[in-house]
């Protein structure tokens, strides 16, 4: 099947309530994971490849992996450039088979980001790939961060009405107390829920949830056991998930959880089978955990079973 864009499966996922979840890919068996968790699932499922993930792995090679797949399964998926900073790198992911791009303008100042922002949705549009932006920071909401702290760095609602009426955006990132990594509270989880229905009542389209990982206990014990040091590591728990589904985000990114599941089911290898060299017995389980975390996220985002 041909791969669709963001605005596709996007706003079918607004109109029935679910979310998409974007999972970051950087080599060929965390593609595969992610594929037949959607197979499994039958959810669609968006690849989501990052600056670092082209410099990692060749562009080229993302492009005709992710081609291949989409060939090859009845899973509906887009490919999407995550956290776009360089215009020269969007530009290529534009021109070489991206279904959607990420325009990461949120460090600059709101009019900088705007500009920045309706430059690649005139350059997007024109061959029909879909554009994200972000507005807000994502850093996490602190105990001690005050009022007027938190104002500065969260997104303003009014601000995101005027920005996605302006630059024509297909989804809009936004920062209510999420941030990326493992390591998103140190104490009570915080999402500012009232700033997330505000914008969801003035902006149509659909909204995205950067740093939305969950840090699985299982998965964080699996990790542990086998040696990884992981002190502090927490993410957002499952209920605030669904409860930011329910208040109009249609977009979830995940990229940590992947991460954690690869590097237990390696680590317990290596630990367990010393004399192991073959790669493929190695990142095979890595593979395999994926696929299974991926798929549970799909539960709880409500994409399973949306895949027609
Ligand atoms: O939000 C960023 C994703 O986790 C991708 O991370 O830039 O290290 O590939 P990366
Ligand atoms: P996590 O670090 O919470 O997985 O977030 C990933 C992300 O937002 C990728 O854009
Ligand atoms: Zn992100």
């Amino acid at each position: 099947m041909a791969l669709r864009t963001n605005q596709e499966l996007l706003s079918l996922a607004k109109r029935g309530g679910y979310a998409v979840g974007a999972f970051n890919m950087n080599n060929l068996e965390i593609l595969q994971a992610i594929v037949s968790a959607g197979e499994a699932e039958k959810s669609p499922a968006i690849i989501a490849v990052s600056e670092g993930a082209i410099q990692y792995a060749g562009l080229a090679y993302i492009v005709s992996m992710v081609r291949i797949a989409s060939d090859q399964t009845p899973v509906p998926l887009s490919l999407h450039l995550d956290h776009g900073k360089d215009l020269d790198i969007i530009r290529s992911c534009v021109e070489n088979g991206f279904t959607s791009v990420m325009i990461d303008g949120s460090h600059l100042e709101f009019q900088e980001n705007m500009a920045i922002t309706k430059k690649v949705v005139e350059m997007a549009k024109k061959r029909g790939v879909s554009v994200e932006a972000e507005l807000g920071r994502l850093k996490g909401i602190e105990d001690k961060v005050s009022v007027s702290e938190r104002e500065a760095f969260l997104t303003d609602p009014q601000a995101a009405e005027e920005f996605a009426k302006k630059t024509e955006v297909d989804a809009l990132a936004i920062a209510i107390g999420t941030s990326h990594g493992a390591y998103k509270f140190k104490g009570e989880v915080k999402l500012d829920f009232e700033r997330l229905k505000e914008i969801a009542r003035r902006v149509d389209i659909p909204l995205v949830l950067h740093g939305a990982s969950g840090v699985p206990q299982a998965v964080l014990e699996r990790a542990e056991r086998f040696g990884a040091k992981l002190p502090g590591a927490k993410g957002i728990p499952d209920d605030t998930i669904q409860m930011a589904i329910s208040l109009g985000i249609a977009k979830i990114n995940i990229d940590t959880d992947l991460r954690l599941s690869f590097i237990g089911a390696i680590r317990e290898v290596l630990t367990n089978k010393p004399e192991e060299f073959d790669p493929r017995k190695i990142l095979g389980p890595g593979r395999e955990a994926i696929k299974q975390t991926v798929q549970t996220k799909m539960r709880l985002f409500g994409s399973s079973g949306k895949a027609i």
